[in-house]
């Protein structure tokens, strides 16, 4: 299974193994890593999965888009590395996906 590290504000790293087809958000949660809420569970309503994407791996992720994109736009601390966990689907490609975790979840509004 593809292992995904979760590093939080703090620094503190966390690798958990996910299966392919779940999702960054699902594996945190599962694992209970602190940092992801994921209020709606998945359903691009909350944003409250965010994470940013390390540099090296936007590459194979891309940037957030669509729906996606608009959520973000109302969340604060974003980058351009921001991405919705739950939006980022665990494939063989992903193994050693690196994500830091805000240091909160929090809306603009
Ligand atoms: Fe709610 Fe990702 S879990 S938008």
């Amino acid at each position: 299974m593809p292992k995904i590290k979760y590093i939080d504000a703090n620094h503190k790293a966390t690798s958990i193994e996910v299966a392919i087809g779940l999702t960054v958000m699902h594996g945190a949660v599962v694992n209970m890593v602190q940092g992801i809420l994921a209020e709606c569970g998945g359903a691009l309503t909350c944003a409250t999965c965010h994470c940013y994407v390390d540099e090296k791996w936007l590459g194979k992720t891309g940037l957030a888009e669509g729906k996606e994109k608009l959520k973000l736009s109302k969340v604060k601390n974003t980058k351009a590395n921001s991405r919705l966990s739950c939006q980022l689907k665990v494939t063989a490609d992903l193994d050693g996906l690196i994500v830091h975790l805000p240091k909160s979840q929090v809306w603009s509004h």
